[in-house]
């Protein structure tokens, strides 16, 4: 019997300007394991996050994402899902930008190439994710841990460069109790913008890429600051700004939207941390909206496969 682990990390993705272009893997970890007990009826167990909603069947995105390797190695008729005991271990959200998605992909595409004996490279897999997830900001980091830049070239073909991880920041999550699709989050935003949001995010790119290079982070609350995405996807999430105005003045270096929402991140020095995050919270109590909470350090090492 083939037996395979797979631990993916959360991520955050866009860090503010960086639209579709940033993400960062987090250390909250969906754990997958995968038997193949060929000629047997297969199981699929869920627990942890949505352990009552996620399809046992040919729809999980999991599942679609060890097919789509099975394809591509020529091999689907060798492989069906009650081929397979599969179990999830789910510690990120569900549809709350935190990269959930992604992180099923990557253990499917992980756990289907090991089965099939490791034919695919780790960048193959990386742009086969991409491909599934159709943006790469959130796949990337899920892949390759840290702080990623993904850059599409002229035939979608993506560029990927790391940013050193800040070792000693904090990075502090708040996540409502409810759901928010991410296609519902993109279909809210234009298809064109004024040049002047075009270069007040080009901008603050640049600032948030001199703010990680070099550690220093005194300008991240501006490097942080957008005009691509948060002001429209504010209509869905309307504490959004004073969560951000509130997260800077308890302390944080900077504060955004985390991927299409509707979580929220702040980045902070570790003694702020619980400030930052307690201030976050009492805003959306005084919603009376359910908040999950954490205080998460960068994931450097992205997906692996676990002994
Ligand atoms: N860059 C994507 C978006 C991330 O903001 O829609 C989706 O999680």
């Amino acid at each position: 019997m083939k037996k395979v682990k797979v631990r993916v990390p959360a991520t955050t993705a866009n860090l503010g300007p960086g639209f579709d272009i940033f993400g960062a893997s987090l250390s909250i970890y969906n754990e997958v394991e995968i038997s193949l007990i060929k000629n047997s009826t297969g199981t699929f167990t869920i627990v942890g996050e949505g352990k009552t909603i996620l399809p046992r069947n040919e729809k999980n995105i999991l599942w679609k994402a060890m097919d789509s390797v099975f394809g591509l190695l020529d091999v689907r008729d060798k492989y069906k899902l009650s081929d397979f005991n599969i179990k999830l271990k789910n510690h990120i959200p569900l549809s709350s930008g935190l990269g959930s998605s992604s992180a099923a992909r990557a253990a499917g595409i992980i756990a289907a190439n090991e089965i099939c004996g490791n034919k695919l490279s780790l960048r193959e897999m990386v742009d086969l994710g991409i491909k599934l997830e159709s943006h790469p900001d959130n796949i990337v980091p899920a892949f390759y841990g840290g702080i990623c830049i993904s850059v599409a070239g002229p035939d979608n073909e993506f560029i990927v460069e790391q940013l050193p991880v800040a070792k000693k920041m904090k990075i502090v999550v708040c996540t409502p109790g409810f759901e928010l699709a991410t296609e519902r989050s993109r279909n809210i935003l234009p298809l064109k913008y004024d040049r002047r949001d075009v270069v007040f995010n080009s901008a603050r790119v640049a600032l948030l890429t001199k703010a990680f290079c070099m550690s220093d982070f005194s300008n991240l609350a501006k490097a942080m600051q957008d005009r691509l995405h948060q002001p429209y996807r504010a209509k869905l999430i309307p504490v959004m700004e004073e969560l951000i105005s509130s997260a800077l003045k308890a302390g944080a270096y900077g504060a955004c939207l985390s991927g299409s929402g509707p979580s929220m991140v702040a980045f902070c020095s570790s003694n702020k941390a619980k400030e930052v995050l307690s201030v976050m919270a009492k805003i959306w109590k005084r919603e009376t909206v359910p908040v999950k909470q954490f205080i998460l350090d960068f994931d450097s090492n992205g997906a692996k496969i676990i002994k």
